[in-house]
């Protein structure tokens, strides 16, 4: 019998000699790339090209996604043997040669997503027909999370879209939709049925018995011309700018891509390959790709999960939602929340103004129209879901109410007394606050375990993160409904405990105030601003806090006049309040650290050299390097060691979606190991003696971890005397050797692994 099934896939033969390899990788959660799969699928392909009854292959799945992508679990671990890491991946990629030069048709019918590895397989078919449907994507992702296409996937994808789209799609990671996908020649024929697609698949292989693939054909010419053409010059001449411009240096795996193809691309498929395999085993031994893989795919995956919600409550459904203040950020959250199918009450102090919150989705969804991403339908659909009131009785009925008045503690006071007098016992009030503790806020309620914190990023609609505060009296009720309300609007929750600008605001102050310390210590301001975007961060530290206004950085203060007992505060009040006086407030204004000429670029604002009599060699790079970055991470591992985060994978995963922290560093406590935890610890040393000031104190846990050879994640962490690691058993010692960045399995002898875990703990 040549039809069967295994653990990935099933094989059958139909009477026209067709036959079917039908992924289904019944253990896992989708298809996915892997050493194991890719035996299994070699070794169907293979009985098929033996078999003379066979005239092709069908390679289908009839899953929701055809291929998910390479196994990042399997990436993910650390490779010590670059070796054999490489002829492992030349192994795949000579299977799939194999395949491909058999003579034999194969037809990738392609019903669901086909990601990264996913598509690199359907590249080994000589023809691609795609199922029509809007939610499917096609691409190669794997520079999203530090990675390049190692499966083929980089050298191939030129030969079928030309250098520049191939370039861009590889760099940027894009996911095409299928009639995308066909105009550029990735995919070969759509189909508007899982039924026509497998008919179309069939009637292909009767009718090319003898197919070559566009890498092996002579003739076929690279679309748009191949590197020594004009076009193809220009290409990588522009391709090499841009990834100069946008990755600084910080993503090996972008230099990379550019080696691969420029090198790929002139020399045969198969040496092409060898090439790709060898950038691909760099990519996956960098600090980078482990750092984005763990807190943007695996972190987030978690998050995303509901890992932070008390795991014995039950699921909180928000049917209705209540919505105080229909300002920006009003406005923002009626607008996610109407999209995610709930009725939302939005409240203000005048019906013009709550129409006004109301018309702020009016206009995404009109900008959505123009481009073809929404209908006429759909947006009134949506904004029947939205009520503006102004009767403090209309927050009656609401399963949630979310609060995002002014600013003002005694405003909040009265609104929260007012919406309790209607608000059901058992329902949740949230605050939106950006600054005032939520336990202060909780004072005006009756039911402080139903208070808590969900402090959402501006523009609502555009930001990922949302974070949730627990005040002291927080109960897991509000919590859980909290976590589930914002998956619900398919955002990212993380959950922190309660302290003066929370742990996002907190920390990326400090982004803010270094800028301006540096600014004070005669580092020229284009130093400071270019410095900062050459690490990473999304903006330099003066035009981001143009951004969020040097009024509200004093009113904060103003507000809490307490805080100016710490150095920190008032060295940065006292710039901050020179720089109002002089009547640079914020980019709103039209004047700040910049200038913003209407209709031009920002530019800085020439006085400022004056001002704070700055000088071209005032401080070398490497240290305003470290101290923008240094410092944010110092903030975030103090967060840890207070209690405010719960989870040193929180503050990576707040750091990065919420202000932007450079994900090839893994976020803001990641960067400790990045670094190198004794290296930071020893910076932040020499910072305190030479800059001064309290804010570079080092907490005495960090210290601990430094000296027991952890990692920052070890935080919280009992750490093992060699006394007590040399008892655990084989499994526990292999899990631990892992955790500490060591590869080892339980195959490998005990005692190597023990004397390279206690050689690691000193
Ligand atoms: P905003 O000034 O745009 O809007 C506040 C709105 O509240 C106004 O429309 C006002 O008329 C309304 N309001 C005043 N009294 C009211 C009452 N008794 N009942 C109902 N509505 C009332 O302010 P924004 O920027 O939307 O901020 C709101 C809250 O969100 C503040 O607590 C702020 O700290 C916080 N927040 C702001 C962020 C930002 O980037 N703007 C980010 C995260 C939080």
């Amino acid at each position: 019998m040549s039809n069967y099934k295994n653990d990935y896939l099933e094989y059958n033969v139909d009477a026209d000699g067709v036959a079917t390899i039908n992924i289904n990788q019944v253990n896992e959660p989708a298809n996915l790339l892997s050493m194991a799969f890719v035996d299994a699928f070699s070794e169907a392909g293979q009985k098929a090209i033996a078999d003379t009854n066979v005239k092709g292959v069908i390679l289908t799945s009839t899953r929701r996604m055809f291929m998910a992508g390479g196994d990042l679990r399997m990436l993910a671990k650390p490779v010590t043997d670059a070796k054999a890491f490489f002829e492992a991946v030349r192994g795949i990629t000579m299977k799939f040669r194999a395949i491909e030069t058999a003579g034999k048709p194969f037809v990738a019918a392609i019903g669901g997503a086909a990601l990264g590895g996913g598509l690199e397989l359907a590249l080994v078919c000589h023809h691609r027909i795609v199922l029509n449907h809007p939610s499917i994507k096609i691409g190669l992702p794997e520079a999203k999370v530090g990675l390049l296409p190692g499966g083929g996937g980089t050298v191939k994808l030129p030969y079928l879209c030309g250098l520049q789209k191939a370039l861009t799609y590889i760099l940027q990671g894009r996911e095409l939709r299928p009639a995308a996908a066909l105009k550029d020649g990735i995919v070969n024929e759509l189909a508007d049925s899982p039924e026509e697609m497998m008919s179309k698949a069939k009637a292909w292989i009767l009718a090319n018995p003898e197919p070559i693939q566009p890498w092996d054909n002579k003739k076929h010419r690279i679309p748009g011309g191949g590197i020594w053409t004009p076009n193809g010059m220009m290409t990588m001449m522009g391709a090499v700018g841009n990834v100069g411009k946008l990755a600084h240096g910080n993503y090996p795996n972008q230099e990379h891509i550019l080696k691969v193809t420029h090198d790929g691309i002139q020399v045969p498929i198969d040496r092409a390959l060898e090439i790709e395999a060898r950038y691909f085993t760099a990519c996956v031994m960098s600090k980078e790709a482990k750092n984005m893989i763990n807190t943007g795919f695996f972190q987030m995956q978690k998050a995303k999960k509901g890992s932070a919600r008390p795991k014995d409550e039950p699921k909180y459904e928000v049917k209705k939602l209540g919505i105080l203040g229909a300002g920006m950020m009003g406005a923002g959250i009626a607008y996610v929340s109407a999209k995610a199918g709930m009725e939302v009450v939005l409240k203000d102090i005048s019906m013009e103004g709550a129409e006004r919150g109301k018309a702020y989705s009016t206009k995404i969804l009109d900008k959505a129209i123009a481009k073809g991403r929404s209908t006429e339908e759909k947006k009134a659909a949506l904004l029947s879901k939205i009520t503006p009131a102004i009767d403090p009785e209309s927050m009656k009925g609401c399963d949630l109410v979310i609060e995002a008045v002014f600013e003002d503690p005694n405003l909040k006071d009265k609104v929260t007394k007012q919406t309790e007098a209607v608000l059901e016992k058992d329902k949740v009030y949230a605050s939106n606050t950006s600054t005032i503790p939520i336990t202060l806020l909780a004072k005006s309620s009756e039911r402080p375990d139903n208070f808590i914190g969900i402090h959402f990023f501006s523009p609502v609609d555009k930001m990922p993160l949302v974070e949730i505060i627990v005040g002291e009296k927080t109960g897991p009720k509000a919590i859980a409904a909290a976590v589930d309300y914002t998956l619900a609007i398919r955002k990212v929750p993380i959950v922190v405990n309660d302290s003066r600008g929370f742990f996002t605001s907190r920390c990326f102050g400090t982004y803010c105030n270094e800028g301006m310390f540096l600014l004070e210590e005669g580092v020229l301001p284009a130093v400071i601003e270019n410095i900062g975007k050459r690490i990473g961060m999304p903006v330099g530290a003066l035009a981001v806090h143009d951004e969020v206004t040097l009024t509200l950085s004093k009113h904060i203060i103003d507000s809490n006049p307490d805080s100016m007992k710490d150095a920190e505060t008032a060295r940065s009040y006292k710039i901050v309040s020179s720089m109002i006086e002089k009547g640079r407030t914020s980019k709103k204004d039209g004047a700040g650290f910049y200038d913003y000429p209407a209709g031009e670029k920002k530019r800085l604002w020439p006085e400022l050299t004056t001002m704070f009599n700055s000088k071209p060699d005032a401080l070398d790079q490497k240290t305003i390097e470290k101290r923008l970055l240094h410092r944010q991470a110092l903030e975030s591992f103090r967060c840890l060691d207070e209690g405010v985060l719960r989870s040193s994978r929180d503050g990576d995963l707040g750091s990065v979606l919420g202000w932007g922290f450079p994900i090839y560093t893994g976020g803001s406590i990641s960067y400790i190991d990045y670094v190198g935890i004794n290296e930071f610890v020893a910076d932040c040393d020499a910072f305190a003696k030479n800059y001064g000031g309290d804010r570079w104190a080092v907490p005495q846990s960090l210290r601990d971890l430094a000296a027991a050879g952890k990692s920052v994640h070890d935080f919280g962490k009992k750490i093992l005397s060699a006394a007590e690691i040399k008892k655990l058993n084989e499994p526990e010692l292999v899990k631990l050797a892992n955790k500490m960045g060591i590869a080892a399995t339980v195959d490998d002898l005990k005692a190597d692994t023990l004397k390279k875990v206690l050689d690691k703990v000193g």
